[in-house]
């Protein structure tokens, strides 16, 4: 079954990346020259995804009016003969069909997930987290969506992580199926050391099929207390088999310091406007470290 549908859960407080988050989602924090959330739905409509719904939550508005029309803007620009950059500012607001919904209070990314049950409907969908922008060849949700065309089974795309920072992800009990796709039987969210079932966790990409909705309705809190989406794949696991795919990209985590850093020195360096430039920056800079 074709995917169609993407949900994006982009309503956490972000509070590893405070203050820069006090009033700005940190899925609009930049990469270069656009914020996060758009290099993530763009992932999903080089997928083929059509319709993509945000979840967002309080002061998040920001999101809503980047994917909006700017008419003044786009007015102002064409004007002034910026036709190119214009076109560029309009074209954000016809990618996809995105829609938007709120989860009133950030009680999980499980919690958000289940904020997208009438969107959804029946079909299987892709979630792709809000603060994960991966950089690949392929489209890595439509790696995931060929898999889930393939096996008809939930996917979610998968790491080797070391094992010291296991805990600060998931843990997947897996066997291997071919090169770079696993059956994964269990997981386990944010385990402590005992619990390590191995190194392979879920970064950021998911297809999933409908019945999830079920499970998380009647999902109770997890780590954190939060609603953990994670606990609810799980089950789906356990049940009735889910698919890993060691997914190709690299993937910055925009939640954390280090990677928005990260995210800008490595797409910076590929950019065509200021790549060149970057690189002998650095090269000048790294002498001096
Ligand atoms: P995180 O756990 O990284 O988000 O969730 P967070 O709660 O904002 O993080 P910190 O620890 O406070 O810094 C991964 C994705 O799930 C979304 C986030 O917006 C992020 O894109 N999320 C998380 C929700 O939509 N709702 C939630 O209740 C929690």
């Amino acid at each position: 079954m074709k995917i169609r549908k993407a949900v994006i859960p982009a309503a956490g407080l972000g509070t590893r990346v405070l203050p820069a988050t006090k009033v700005m989602p940190k899925e609009m924090l930049p990469i270069v020259d656009k914020p996060a959330i758009q290099y993530i739905v763009e992932e999903a409509v080089a997928a083929g995804i059509t319709d993509v719904l945000i979840v967002t939550g309080r002061g998040k508005g920001l999101i809503e009016d980047h994917f909006d029309n700017a008419y003044e803007l786009e007015d102002v620009l064409r004007r002034k003969g910026r036709e190119d950059v214009a076109d560029e500012v309009a074209a954000i607001a016809h990618m996809a069909n995105v829609h938007f919904v709120r989860q009133h209070k950030p009680l999980g990314l499980g919690h958000a997930v289940l904020a997208a049950r009438s969107f959804v409907g029946e079909e299987p969908f892709a979630v792709l987290y809000g603060d994960d922008v991966i950089v690949s060849r392929e489209s890595v949700t439509g790696q995931l969506c060929r898999r889930f065309e393939e096996y008809g089974k939930g996917v979610v795309g998968v790491k080797e992580v070391p094992r010291e920072e296991v805990g600060k992800y998931c843990t997947l009990a897996v066997s291997p199926l071919k090169e770079g796709e696993f059956a994964v039987s269990d997981m386990i969210e944010k385990p402590t050391e005992e619990q390590i079932l191995s190194c392979w966790s879920i970064l950021g990409r998911c297809v999933l099929p409908a019945r999830i909705f079920e499970v998380l309705a009647h999902q109770a809190p997890g780590r954190g207390g939060e609603i953990q989406l994670t606990d609810a794949m799980a089950v789906l696991a356990r049940e009735e088999g889910m698919i890993a795919v060691d997914f190709e990209g690299k993937r910055y985590d925009m939640g954390n310091k280090l990677g928005v850093l990260q995210a800008q020195i490595e797409v910076g360096l590929t950019h065509p406007e200021v790549g060149q430039g970057l690189r002998a920056y650095l090269k000048e800079l790294a002498k001096t470290l």
